[in-house]
């Protein structure tokens, strides 16, 4: 048997030698995955940045971030925000390597390619639009871990792509954040179910809807925290009664509902900040994806305690249980799954199953990155007094 392995062992060398820098790892066996692991380092991960030196009122659709079309090999996804930051901006390499990723500055928000480092993310979102630095990194920690690549310190902002490099080994997907079923998830504003089309694209028809919602139940026709309860309500009751496949449950219920308030805060100008977002600028962070003319910047940082307060407001108007479809309109409540309110639960339920699924037994340095990852992540819910979970153990 010793000899055996002795005699397969320069193949294995030879295979894990053979794979290109961004080479798929599909195919090969678990062994030789782990072998590719084990024998490629990891990449340097820089820890998440501080807070903003100046936090206050800016203009973020300045000169030097022109809105430029992304090209046919930029990736984007189903986060207006994320694809209007990475639409902002001038390329400074037309296409790094994944060591370039580490070594370059972007004179821009986010790389033009859409594939990112998570610190860049949250540097990015705390730039362009004023995110509080403990909300920032809570949004793209969760988002990293679950939808990029702990090896290479990549995530993509729209589907999966070879750019992130060679993935860790399966059940680890790696997707992006047009993953469905993680983040991206059903019952969108602007995007069509998982079970009806691409779930990361602009559909008009469901922008007619936010327009309507807002002209019938926001001030003076705009989308705003009336406009929001009422939209939530109706796309979780419309995907009940169409979608077979509907899932509504931890973390999407988190994400849906803290997305229905981000246009209210974020894609208001910052000079006027009355929480009323007019269709005209929604429609251009919604479909283009780009800042309005002129636009500002939050006047300050925005974290969970502004954040939470409006998302229990729209609950409160249409109270819901986490639940899944089992065909159309047959909604089966899961009430043994967090709730909504329960933000520890929920990030217990990231952490200790979405993400101990995809990685059930890591190791090696694929180990060290998820703990590490881990670790900023729980730094951005201290504030909760949540518990840490330690899915890998201590
Ligand atoms: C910081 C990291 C962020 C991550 C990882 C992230 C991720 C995502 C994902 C995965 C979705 C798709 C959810 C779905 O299925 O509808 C989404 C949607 C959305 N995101 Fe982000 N996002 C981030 C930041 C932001 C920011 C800063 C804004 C606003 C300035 C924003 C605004 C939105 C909105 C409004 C939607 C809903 C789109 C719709 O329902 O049509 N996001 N985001």
């Amino acid at each position: 048997m010793a000899k055996i392995s002795i005699l397969l062992l320069p193949v294995f060398v030879k295979v894990a030698l053979a794979i290109p820098a961004y080479g798929s790892l599909a195919g090969l066996t678990q062994r030789q995955v782990d072998d590719f692991i084990a024998n490629n380092t990891l990449a340097p991960i820089p820890p998440p940045p501080g807070p903003l030196v100046n936090d206050g009122l800016l203009l973020v659709n300045d000169p030097s971030h022109p809105f430029i079309q992304p090209g046919p090999d930029d990736l984007r996804g189903p986060c207006p925000g994320l694809n209007t930051l990475a639409n902002h901006g001038v390329r400074k390499t037309l296409r790094p390597t994944v060591s370039e990723f580490h070594f370059a500055e972007f004179n821009q928000y986010l790389p033009r390619s859409g594939v990112a480092r998570p610190d860049q993310l949250v540097t990015a979102v705390m730039e362009g639009f004023n995110l509080g630095n403990d909300f920032a990194r809570f949004l793209v920690y969760q988002a990293h871990l679950i939808d990029g690549n702990p090896i290479t310190n990549l995530i993509s902002i729209g589907m999966k792509t070879p750019q992130t490099g060679p993935d860790p080994p399966a059940p680890a997907i790696v997707g992006g954040l047009s993953q469905h079923g993680t983040f991206e998830g059903d019952t969108s504003m602007t995007r069509v179910d998982a079970f009806f089309g691409n779930p990361a694209i602009f559909n008009e028809t469901r922008f007619d809807e936010f327009s309507a919602f807002s002209m019938q139940f926001g001030v003076n026709g705009t989308y705003d925290i009336n406009a929001a309860a009422e939209l939530r309500h109706q796309r979780l009751e419309d995907s009940i009664q169409t979608n077979p496949e509907l899932s509504f449950q931890s973390p999407r219920i988190l994400s849906a509902f803290s997305e229905a308030v981000f246009p209210t805060i974020f894609f208001v100008d910052g000079r006027l900040d009355n929480g009323q977002l007019n269709l005209q600028a929604a429609r251009s962070f919604f479909q283009p994806n780009k800042f309005p003319d002129n636009f500002f910047r939050q006047p300050a940082p925005v974290s969970f305690p502004t954040i939470q307060p409006l998302t229990q407001q729209l609950f409160d108007k249409h109270p819901f249980v986490p639940g899944m479809n089992n065909g159309t309109n047959n909604f089966i409540e899961l009430p043994d799954t967090p709730a909504l309110s329960d933000f520890c639960g929920i990030y217990d339920d990231i952490v200790n199953r979405v993400l101990k699924t995809q990685y059930p037994n890591p190791s090696g340095p694929l180990l060290e990155a998820l703990q590490t990852n881990l670790n900023f992540l729980f730094s951005a819910v201290e504030g909760h007094n949540c518990t840490q979970a330690f899915p890998f153990g201590q």
